[in-house]
């Protein structure tokens, strides 16, 4: 069975989605550890509610983002994990992590990749007045939210909408999105080729 480290910085409603579809037998892995930059993350809390080891590792020591990421690698080596699961987590990655991990990391991002990368990818879609956007879970390389896209769901943007009503759509269909691609990746049904991702449909 694949073993999961989710890294999260807030309030972690993907790894509760992670762990349903986990309780619920629809995807086969265990979470072995939560990470968290932030120390009081609702997702570590959800993590320890459920006996999961879960880990604050606090960036402020750290005079570099490499030198915290080698501090995860470490703990992700110890705890032989097979794949990095980012969930909300506000730390883009350096080369040490992604190198190690390639094509073991994925993540998920509020929009319909490569429309609205980066940060407050919600307001970007309001602002640019789009009818559709969504959510995309891809695997991490080292650009931002650029690498290879696994899986996608689109949204309808309402006229009403707001920043809270469109990000609350998208974020059910977050939940729904991620334990899938997380069900294909344990199975074994994603291959990357020339940057881009197939799923084995058999
Ligand atoms: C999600 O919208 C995800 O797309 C983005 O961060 C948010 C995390 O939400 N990367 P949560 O902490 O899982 O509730």
């Amino acid at each position: 069975m694949k073993r999961l480290a989710v890294l999260a910085s807030g309030q972690g409603t993907n790894l509760e989605a992670i762990f349903q579809s986990i309780e619920s037998r629809k995807v086969a892995a265990e979470v072995g550890l939560v990470i968290s930059d932030r120390q009081k993350a609702p997702a570590l809390t959800r993590a320890r509610q459920r006996g999961v080891n879960a880990k604050f590792v606090d960036p402020r020591p750290f005079t570099s983002r490499e030198q915290y990421d080698r501090a995860l690698l470490e703990i992700l080596r110890q705890e032989q994990v097979d794949l990095v699961v980012l969930a909300g987590f506000m730390r883009l990655l350096s080369p040490v992590l992604v190198s190690e991990f390639y094509l073991r990391i994925m993540n998920i991002h509020p929009s319909l990749l490569p429309a609205f990368p980066g940060l407050n990818a919600v307001e970007q879609a309001l602002t640019h007045g789009v009818k559709v956007s969504g959510c995309t879970v891809h695997f991490v390389d080292e650009g931002l939210d650029s690498g290879p896209v696994i899986l996608q769901e689109a949204v309808p943007v309402l006229q009403i909408d707001t920043v809270e009503t469109l990000h609350q759509r998208i974020h059910a269909a977050e939940h729904r999105l991620y334990p899938l691609a997380i069900d294909l990746y344990c199975r074994s049904k994603l291959t990357v080729k020339g940057g881009r991702c197939y799923i084995d449909e058999t």
